[in-house]
């Protein structure tokens, strides 16, 4: 497992719940999704009705679930959680409708892996509040409408592209999280240090910022790990020298790639030349699965201009050649 996986790992989750901010005021950067959050839930608030439903979308480890969560605490109501590959039947998602109190918020976490004919359930649902079911089978089948209390369908999905247009227009508030900057994240490893009582100087946190791929997860990630290393040299705060000595000990370069990301640049230059190639033909020469680089290696190699997509494939960029210490110009004469 790649330490800067922007997936879940096991680890992620025990402490999960002690660094996972609950309040807006404690979630860091995304002002402009906060800002835009802050007013709704007040107005939702003020007006004593159910916030509009919203759907939040980004890379993993951007903090989707968090803000979930926060929405139902600022709003101070209950949060119900189900994810879109667990709700197999269309029983199951009927189940979790008619459970929900008003005002709830229901958190659809992958809702774009929701099967389309059970999602037809969720549109009604949103729009008027009522359920449509069919009770009986073959020539007794008849449908029937319940009513449901008025609630938020919180949704976050790593895809937004697989979100049927549909399902998307239901929602009133659709919200794109982005990368972090190295500021914010700085923030985020400090406050992690606090919660977790082992302190970080601040250039430490800035070098750990930086090598952490935009993401919050895994900032919190190599934390933990740095922290490790601080304990095992008997250190009761976390240096610079500790911190870039273990991240190099994880292979993470200053840019955060690590070595799948160096794999991927490598064979792009190297064995063809820079590009343009395809993402299938790229994989299978790294041994890596194509949904891999679609979700994890690519969006940040683009993001931070290491690539570029084309219409005929992947091309690497003047600042790969660079970052990896091969020369440029050569390679414009193949
Ligand atoms: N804005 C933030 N401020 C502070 N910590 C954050 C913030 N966003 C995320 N985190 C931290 O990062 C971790 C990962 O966030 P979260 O689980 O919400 O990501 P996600 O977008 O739901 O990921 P996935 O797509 O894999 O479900 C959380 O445990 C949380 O502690
Ligand atoms: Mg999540």
């Amino acid at each position: 497992m790649r330490i800067v996986d922007e997936e879940k790992l096991d680890e992620d989750i025990e402490v999960e719940s002690t660094i996972r901010p609950s309040t807006i005021s404690e979630y860091i950067g995304q002002s402009e999704v906060k800002d835009n959050i802050k007013v709704f839930v007040e107005a939702a608030k003020i007006r004593d009705e159910a916030l509009d439903h919203v759907l939040l979308y980004g890379p993993p480890g951007l903090g989707k679930t968090t803000l979930a969560m926060i929405i139902a605490n600022e709003l101070e109501k209950n949060i119900r959680t189900a994810s879109g590959p667990s709700i197999e039947k269309p029983g199951d998602l009927a189940a979790i409708l008619s459970s929900l109190e008003p005002g709830d918020v229901l958190f659809i976490d992958e809702i774009h892996r929701i099967p389309r004919f059970i999602e037809e359930i969720l549109y009604p649902a949103m729009e008027d509040f009522t359920l449509d079911i069919v009770v009986g089978s073959d020539s007794s089948a008849r449908s029937i409408k319940i009513d449901l209390p008025p609630f938020t369908l919180v949704g976050a999905t790593t895809r937004a592209g697989d979100i049927t247009s549909p399902l998307r227009d239901r929602f009133g508030i659709v919200c794109k999280l982005k990368y972090y900057t190295n500021e914010e994240l700085k923030l985020i490893v400090e406050r992690t240090s606090r919660v977790l009582n082992m302190p970080i100087e601040s250039d430490a946190a800035m070098s750990l910022a930086k090598r952490s791929r935009g993401t919050p997860r895994i900032a919190n990630r190599l934390f933990k790990r740095v922290r490790d290393f601080a304990l095992v040299d008997g250190k009761e705060k976390i240096d610079l020298k500790t911190t870039e000595d273990a991240l190099d000990r994880l292979k993470v370069d200053i840019y955060g790639l690590d070595e799948v990301d160096h794999q991927y640049l490598e064979s792009l230059i190297n064995k063809f030349n820079g590009g343009p190639v395809g993402v299938e033909t790229l994989a299978s020469s790294i041994g890596e699965e194509v949904t891999t680089l679609l979700d994890v290696c690519e969006p940040f190699l683009l993001q931070n201009g290491f690539i570029k997509r084309t219409r005929s494939g992947r091309v690497a960029t003047a600042k790969s050649y660079k970052h990896l210490g091969i020369n440029y110009q050569e390679n414009l004469f193949i």
